[in-house]
């Protein structure tokens, strides 16, 4: 299975930094925050890697990474055509990647603790479709929020930041496609926001009655503001103790 990261935006939330270097190049413990999601997808077993970004962010991005050698990977690289056009439009740029095979998409924004080999393997074992996973948040109206049916079975719908939450769950930025996902994003428009959203491509699964979902068990955290940036620190820093190597 091959992996994406989306890594361009605008990450306006985390000015004045984002005046001048994009968001997952900021640091998070000893690692810019790109390298992350790059060191789940190489732990759970995905070793091609394609890092969407911004054109002007580009440059930096090949010089801090390489081909991936240093990081044990092999990395490609796409820009997103329009500049903070949507998490759904920066996946368009993926589509010579994919082929036809399933693949795994991270936000480069979002850390967190579990390891991806079981959530991987339960979507290897789905016949077609999506499968995404979710976090009991606090704060869910900063998110993609699913209603649940009563058992708890399946998502019935997901609301993109909504006032008044279905649960208190949100949808992470850890998703898991089939190729149909280009053709579902080719049919959607952009929202209010003026983005081509990722959770109206997920409503469509939905529809389809293909979504899935697992839930996380460890500590997820979208490092999109100063504040979640700084969680994500610390919980870096918590790793790096508990493995003794705390210099
Ligand atoms: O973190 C999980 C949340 O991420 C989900 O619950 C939401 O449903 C989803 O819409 C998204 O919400 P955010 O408001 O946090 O998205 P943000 O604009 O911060 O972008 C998240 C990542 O996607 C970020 O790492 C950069 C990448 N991205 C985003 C946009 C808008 C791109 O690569 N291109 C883009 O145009």
């Amino acid at each position: 299975m091959k992996g994406i990261i989306l890594a361009g935006g605008t990450g306006t939330r985390l000015t004045p930094f984002t005046r001048i270097l994009n968001k997952h190049l900021l640091p998070v413990g000893p690692y810019p925050m790109i390298y992350w999601p790059i060191f789940k997808l190489r732990d759970s077993g995905i070793k091609e890697i394609l890092i969407v970004t911004n054109q002007k962010d580009l440059t930096f991005f090949k010089e801090i990474l390489g081909k991936g050698e240093e990081l044990k990977v092999k990395l490609y690289f796409k820009t997103q055509k329009t500049e903070g056009g949507g998490i759904a439009d920066a996946l368009l740029s993926a589509r010579d990647f994919i082929n036809n095979d399933k693949f795994t998409v991270l936000l480069g924004d979002n850390l967190f603790d579990d390891s991806l080999i079981p959530y991987i393997k339960g979507f290897e074992m789905q016949k077609s479709g999506a499968r995404v996973l979710l976090k009991e948040v606090s704060n869910p109206s900063r998110y993609g929020v699913p209603l649940l049916d009563t058992e708890g079975k399946k998502i019935l719908s997901i609301h993109e930041k909504p006032n008044q939450p279905p649960s208190s769950y949100c949808v992470t930025g850890i998703y898991m496609y089939d190729k149909n996902v280009f053709q579902m994003i080719k049919s959607i428009k952009p929202s209010y926001r003026n983005e081509l959203e990722i959770t109206d491509v997920n409503n469509l699964y939905i529809k389809q009655n293909l979504l899935e979902y697992e839930v996380l068990k460890g500590w997820w955290i979208d490092a999109g503001t100063h504040q979640s940036l700084f969680m994500a620190q610390k919980h870096v820093y918590e790793y790096f103790l508990k493995e003794g190597k705390n210099d």
